[in-house]
């Protein structure tokens, strides 16, 4: 296992489309567990294939409290099939954006196909943080960003703020 670099916004990977996974093979599932641990590492609660420059559709979460056991989940070319007419608006952040935050409204519940590593399909029935999170995590996989989803005031504040980040990197 080997930890992934996570690629910040406005890198372009972030707006591309993830391809459907069609190999179901020891580089998928190592690609899995290096989201795992790379999520994990940097205090995530779900990360996606584009945040690591891998354009395949796949996402890693827990939703778990910090001291509480672990229950990774691993959703291969996911989609939601379900969602109740319910929707809420809580903060949301993203591995891609460091230390942003913003209210973003998701449906409370939802219904997710999936498949898992090994090409099986499943369906799971999410609420609260991970209905949200999962919502947020199939979003990206799309080339959509919480950040499409806020304020138009709330955006254009991120936006500033992580090009300057990077002016500040690139600059030193
Ligand atoms: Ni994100």
């Amino acid at each position: 296992m080997a930890l992934r670099k996570i690629i910040d916004y406005p890198d372009r990977v972030l707006r591309a489309k993830a391809a459907e996974v069609t190999a179901f093979d020891a580089t998928l599932q190592a690609l899995a567990e290096d989201m795992l641990e790379s999520m994990y590492d940097a205090n995530g609660i779900g990360l996606a294939g584009n945040q690591v420059g891998e354009l395949q559709q796949i996402f890693v979460m827990d939703c778990a409290d910090r001291d509480a056991p672990r229950t990774p989940k691993v959703m291969v070319n996911p989609h939601v099939i379900w969602s109740d007419e319910n929707q809420s608006n809580s903060e949301e952040g993203c591995l891609s954006f460091p230390e942003q935050y913003a209210d973003v409204t998701r449906f409370e519940k939802v219904e997710v196909k999936f498949q898992d590593v090994s090409g099986n399909w499943n369906t799971e029935h999410l609420e609260g943080l991970q209905a949200r999170c999962a919502q947020h995590e199939i979003d990206h996989l799309n080339g959509i960003l919480f950040i499409d989803r806020c304020s138009l005031l709330k955006r254009r504040m991120i936006v500033r703020r992580m090009n300057k980040l990077r002016r500040l990197h690139s600059s030193g």
